[in-house]
């Protein structure tokens, strides 16, 4: 468990977290953010929780679900993909689900505390990540954090009834405190 003020990362674990994610996962609001709103069955969500606790365990792609701390509610889930060893390079992907949990500070420290796990304990050098035009406050809080912006593109990905552009954004270890 990765502990900070007001959230926790912790591994996914189907007991524990299956039943919020239907619950909310299946957000078209929050989907746009993300790659779209296809409503995802609970048969998938259950395999997607159980290939991320196999990832986990093999060291590819490293989930955690996003709890409050200390109460230990779930809110969301996060986590750093596409590991390449060799580069030590990485991709952030992060989704707070309800609206009344956004802007609260919650993304902030998760990414945070996300970051320092990838720099101390998978010795990773570079990460990077994707946010659509329409999202203001990620990009926002992706610059706050440090990440900057490197190349943008253009109409990629049809969400919600329109092509959108993406920017993709990095940060290096050396250019953050740890
Ligand atoms: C993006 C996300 C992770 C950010 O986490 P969060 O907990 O909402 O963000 P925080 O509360 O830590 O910080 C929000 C910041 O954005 C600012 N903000 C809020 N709305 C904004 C807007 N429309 N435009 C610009 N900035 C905005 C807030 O003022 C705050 O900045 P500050 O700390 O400098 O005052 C979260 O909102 C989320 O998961 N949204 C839905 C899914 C999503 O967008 N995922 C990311 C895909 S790239």
């Amino acid at each position: 468990m990765i502990v900070g003020k007001k959230v926790r990362l912790v591994p996914l674990d189907t007991e524990k977290h299956l039943d919020y994610i239907m619950e909310h996962f299946n957000n078209p609001q929050m989907r746009v953010y993300l790659g779209g709103y296809i409503p995802v069955s609970r048969n998938a969500e259950r395999e997607w929780i159980e290939a991320a606790e196999e990832s986990l365990k093999k060291r590819t792609d490293f989930h955690f679900a996003i709890e409050t701390h200390p109460d230990g509610n779930m809110i969301g889930t996060l986590g750093l993909h596409d590991v390449d060893w060799l580069s030590r390079s990485c991709v952030l992907g992060i989704a707070i689900y309800e609206e009344q949990n956004w802007s609260k500070g919650y993304g902030t420290e998760s990414i945070q505390l996300l970051l320092d796990f990838g720099w101390a304990h998978l010795n990773m050098r570079r990460i990077e990540l994707g946010v659509h035009d329409h999202n203001p406050r990620a990009r926002h809080v992706y610059e706050k954090i440090g990440f900057k912006h490197y190349g943008t593109a253009h109409q990629k990905y049809y969400i919600d009834g329109r092509y959108v552009d993406t920017h993709y954004m990095e940060i290096l270890r050396e250019q953050t405190a740890s």
